[in-house]
């Protein structure tokens, strides 16, 4: 049994040494340590906020929560599989229907098509040094599914519950992998990732599926309780990725610090499985699936 989350430096080239690829393929997560920039880092978290800048909360009031799943009955996210959407904390809003902070800081998170609609984030996405560590975990023709960019506000940020990603973004075989930019230092305090090494050995519990009327649910797949007692913290300063298999159960807790945790996420699939049609998350023909060519 995996006890531990393994940790290096990042290879200048993205190419993940031998050693680095069995403690992957043992853990199931992988810790590198200033891939990106921090400068890099920064620019994005800009773009970002510039964007949060022109997106009006009174238009939109979807909250995106893993404790009531409340999100998956609106077509304002059910619909933003090729779209950049913006979704709110659960507490944003104060008793008076105010937000309760600034806006920036009332945000959940933005998804799920920047890679594929902005400039910044496109050439974040597709530096020749992530195509390669990609390709060096064995993707043959990996496509980018999604981007999210989670905000993880000041003192509102929620906990995000236990969960696997694959059975969100379930191909068969399956194939999702998910790689998480820090692009400020999570810490404990601030609501960092936790992971279960070697929980990608264990079975896939559910898989969420759209059903003809639109609907979003949940089927479970297995009964087995997730070994909470075996998580680890993914403290990562700003710059880290962390690089995890679709089956490894993670989860965060709330943020109640006075920093926000802002991070970018994007998951993999490989266009050899194959994508069901009752996944969630679906992409009209204008904006087809692309890998990691600039
Ligand atoms: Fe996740």
């Amino acid at each position: 049994m995996s006890d531990h989350l393994p940790k290096y430096p990042a290879p200048q080239d993205g190419l993940l040494s031998p050693e680095m690829i069995a403690d992957y393929r043992e853990s199931g997560v992988l810790i590198l340590r200033d891939f990106a920039d921090v400068e890099a880092c920064a620019a994005l978290r800009q773009r970002a906020l510039e964007m949060a800048d022109a997106f009006d909360p009174a238009s939109v009031s979807t909250v995106f929560s893993t404790r009531t799943d409340e999100h998956q009955a609106d077509d304002y996210f059910a619909e933003s599989g090729d779209k950049i959407r913006f979704f709110l904390e659960s507490d944003a809003f104060d008793g008076s229907g105010q937000l309760r902070q600034a806006k920036e800081d009332c945000l959940n998170k933005m998804g799920h098509a920047m890679h594929d609609l902005d400039p910044a984030f496109d050439a974040f996405s597709r530096t020749p040094k992530l195509a390669q560590a990609v390709r060096s975990i064995g993707f043959q023709d990996p496509a980018i599914i999604q981007s999210m960019y989670i905000f993880k506000p000041p003192r509102i940020g929620g906990e995000v519950v236990c969960h696997q990603d694959s059975a969100y973004i379930y191909t068969e075989p399956e194939s999702c992998v998910g790689f998480w930019f820090a692009l400020e230092d999570a810490t404990v305090e601030n609501g960092c990732m936790y992971f279960i090494p070697g929980g990608h050995k264990s079975p896939l519990r559910k898989r969420n599926h759209r059903f003809a009327d639109g609907r979003i649910l949940d089927e479970i797949l297995d009964e087995t309780p997730y070994p909470m007692h075996l998580r680890l913290p993914a403290e990562a300063p700003a710059g880290t990725l962390v690089i995890f298999n679709g089956r490894t159960p993670h989860m965060s807790g709330p943020n109640t610090s006075s920093k926000s945790r802002h991070a970018y996420t994007l998951h993999v699939i490989d266009r050899a499985c194959h994508y069901p049609e009752d996944n969630w998350l679906q992409r009209s023909d204008e904006l087809p699936l692309r890998g990691f060519e600039a």
